[in-house]
């Protein structure tokens, strides 16, 4: 990461899961950060290793001014700044959702037109894909079809996030990395109640006693999850590498069923609960996983530094540390 060493970058939403673990990537390597969030989630008990090494810039990225003034001196930047709840946030606020992601988007990227910093990464996420698609996810065109419908709004904004990048990119002479992100956990995860995403979500459940633990669905679906400190790593390299050719998948081809998972956080959190499924309720589609050749042929030496088991053992932490 060579690349980023004495620069000035910013990074939006720094304060949140992803990005704060991206803060300490580009500390680490050397780079002037400076942390642009409103704190809307993000926490600034998250960045407390790197206090005295970080700029913060508080304030909302919807309004054109702050993001103009927040970004004037950065040589790079990293945006992640979103509205990501889970999906029991979603329902019924795709407009709120959508509109909240389009004026960031608007303001971020005319920030960085005028500004024209020398790179600039672009979050956007796996539920830019349809519903239908393939187990194995691959870097498919966006608009054919509607985003994952239980993030109808988002998955739209994202589209339309990258699709301004893209246009802005090519106009401006801007290199810009863009990622999809698939599920990506982390114990310094803001707890959002009802509105928590999966992972949070399960580790509760179980952690709280529940007995019997009811999945959803036949327990067999199968997903891939990846620790927020990975993800960081790997938005780092992509940088770092200079791609800016086309968006990236973040995640993994492993899969793990739903029993399985909570099988592994109940013997990680020292419980032994009946696991029960429930099959009138929905189970999502049956397998999502990334596609990660394009990424592995980007970054060919990269490996993950948090197995799931370890990462679900420092979740268990964080219920500790929480509850
Ligand atoms: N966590 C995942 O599973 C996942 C998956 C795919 C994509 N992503 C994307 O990755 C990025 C980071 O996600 P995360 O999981 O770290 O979420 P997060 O909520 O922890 O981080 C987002 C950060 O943005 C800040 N923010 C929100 N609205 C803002 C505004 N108007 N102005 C300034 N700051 C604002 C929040 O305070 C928070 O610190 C997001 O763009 C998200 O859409 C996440």
């Amino acid at each position: 990461m060579a690349n980023v060493r004495d620069k000035t970058v910013a990074v939006t939403g720094g304060a949140g899961l992803i990005g704060s673990y991206l803060c300490d990537e580009l500390v680490g390597a050397g780079a002037k950060v400076i942390v642009v969030d409103d704190f809307s989630k993000g926490r600034r008990e998250n960045l407390k290793q790197i206090a005295d090494q970080v700029i913060i810039r508080e304030g909302n990225l919807e309004i054109a001014e702050f993001a103009h003034d927040a970004l004037a001196d950065a040589q790079m930047v990293f945006h992640l700044a979103s509205r990501a709840y889970g999906v029991g946030y979603a329902a019924g606020r795709h407009y709120d959702i959508l509109q909240h992601n389009e004026r960031i988007t608007n303001a971020v990227l005319d920030a960085v037109c005028v500004h024209k910093p020398e790179h600039v990464l672009i979050t956007s996420s796996s539920c830019v894909y349809a519903d239908d698609g393939p187990d194995t996810v691959p870097e498919l065109p966006l608009f054919e079809g509607d985003p994952e419908a239980v993030n109808w709004g988002y998955g739209w904004a994202k589209r339309f996030l990258e699709q301004k990048a893209l246009i802005a990119g090519r106009e401006s002479g801007i290199p810009m990395t863009i990622v999809r992100p698939f599920n990506i956990y982390g114990e310094r995860y803001n707890w959002m109640g009802e509105f928590s995403q999966a992972i949070p979500m399960l580790v509760k459940r179980v952690m709280d006693g529940a007995d019997p633990v009811v999945i959803w669905g036949s327990g067999k679906q199968r997903r891939s999850y990846v620790h927020a400190s990975d993800c960081a790593q790997m938005m780092a390299l992509l940088v770092a590498s200079g791609h800016s050719n086309g968006a990236i998948n973040i995640g993994t081809e492993e899969t793990i069923c739903m029993t399985d998972l909570v099988a592994l956080i109940c013997r990680l959190g020292g419980l032994d609960p009946v696991l029960q499924t429930d099959t009138s309720r929905p189970e999502g589609r049956f397998v999502k996983s990334a596609d990660m050749s394009r990424f592995r042929a980007i970054v060919p030496d990269f490996a993950f530094r948090v197995s799931l088991e370890q990462g679900l053992d420092k979740m268990i932490g964080w219920y500790r540390q929480t509850f």
